[in-house]
């Protein structure tokens, strides 16, 4: 257990991630910061009324101010507008910048130390906003993508299957958005390859409704974007990095020169440990993988371009 984690953006995946943290005791305090006037207060006194049910003893407030955050170990950042039905994660970028260059320098100031998990879309620039306005190392900044992306290829997998989720392994990685990269070759149900149990038309398609996961979920709830699955996404980086597990988990790491790209926040097999980002992992990929990976990086670094620092 750490000792305070710190959630901006009380919505719907900053509240239900503090819930989790809460939940799980991964901090002796979990801080909810929100602009609007008495929600993370409100949201925040609720969660922790859920402590005696619940057996926690991790404290749970809510505030509208970063003096109750200072020298928080992990800073996960969800401040922003979340998609509605239409649009595409780069509709939010200028909005969304500007929320997180204000949030970025309020936790350089109060949380000089943090690691920053970032969570608010588009992801990959919101990342490297995040880097730019703190001069966080690489290490302290990292995204939460891959992690969800590959939950949703291993639920659609479990599923086609008729198979526990938990015998499914597989990596996603690229951009998080539609050109991201799920890789066939390294999914394997309990050592063995998905090829051998799933026909490539089906593979396909699990491919296809990965990609399309987010904006199935708008389509479905219309008035904003999953929640459930981002938060759970989010609190696994989290407990790797405070429990020093060490896990192996597809996140957006800042790249300097693996998979041979540099000076941008690409989807990549990180090793999440007590320092945050402890090791990239570099895996072979086929011609085809590495193209798409390269398809990925140049849809990440045209909305990186856009942005005013
Ligand atoms: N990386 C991913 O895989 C992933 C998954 C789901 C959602 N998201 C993104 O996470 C973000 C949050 O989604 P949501 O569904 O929780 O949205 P939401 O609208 O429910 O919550 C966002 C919250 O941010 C708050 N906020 C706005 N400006 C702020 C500021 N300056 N400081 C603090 N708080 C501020 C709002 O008041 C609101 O409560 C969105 O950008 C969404 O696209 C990313």
């Amino acid at each position: 257990m750490v000792n305070k984690i710190t959630v901006v953006g009380a919505g719907n995946v900053g509240a239900t991630t503090a819930q989790r943290l809460a939940e799980k005791e991964l901090a002796r305090q979990v801080v909810m910061v929100d602009v609007v006037e008495g929600v993370p207060q409100g949201k925040g006194l609720d969660q922790w009324e859920s402590a005696p049910i619940e057996l926690f003893d991790a404290r749970v407030i809510g505030t509208n101010g970063y003096a109750e955050t200072a020298d928080s170990d992990i800073v996960v950042i969800t401040a922003g507008i979340a998609r509605k039905p239409g649009m595409s994660r780069d509709d939010l970028l200028n909005t969304n910048a500007g929320i997180v260059k204000a949030v970025a320098t309020e936790v350089k100031k109060s949380s000089p130390r943090a690691i920053i998990i970032m969570v608010s879309n588009p992801l990959d620039v919101m990342a490297y906003v995040a880097m730019k306005v703190t001069g966080f190392p690489r290490e302290r900044v990292i995204g939460m993508a891959g992690v969800l992306d590959t939950a949703r290829y291993r639920s659609f997998l479990a599923e086609a299957l008729d198979i526990s989720v938990r015998d499914i392994q597989a990596m996603v990685l690229g951009g998080h958005g539609d050109t991201m990269v799920p890789l066939i070759s390294y999914t394997t149900v309990s050592g063995i390859p998905v090829s051998q149990l799933l026909d490539k038309a089906k593979l396909d398609a699990i491919v296809a409704r990965t990609r399309d996961g987010g904006a199935e979920i708008v389509r479905h709830l219309k008035t904003g974007s999953a929640y459930y699955a981002p938060s759970a996404a989010a609190v696994q980086m989290c407990e790797s990095i405070v429990l020093d597990q060490k896990r192996v988990l597809p996140c957006a790491a800042w790249l300097q020169g693996e998979y041979g790209m540099r000076d941008l926040f690409l989807g990549v097999p990180c090793k999440l440990g007590r320092k945050g980002l402890e090791r990239i992992l570099e895996v072979q990929l086929t011609a085809d993988e590495k193209a798409a990976l390269e398809k990925s990086a140049a849809a990440v670094r045209e909305p990186m371009a856009a942005v005013t620092l």
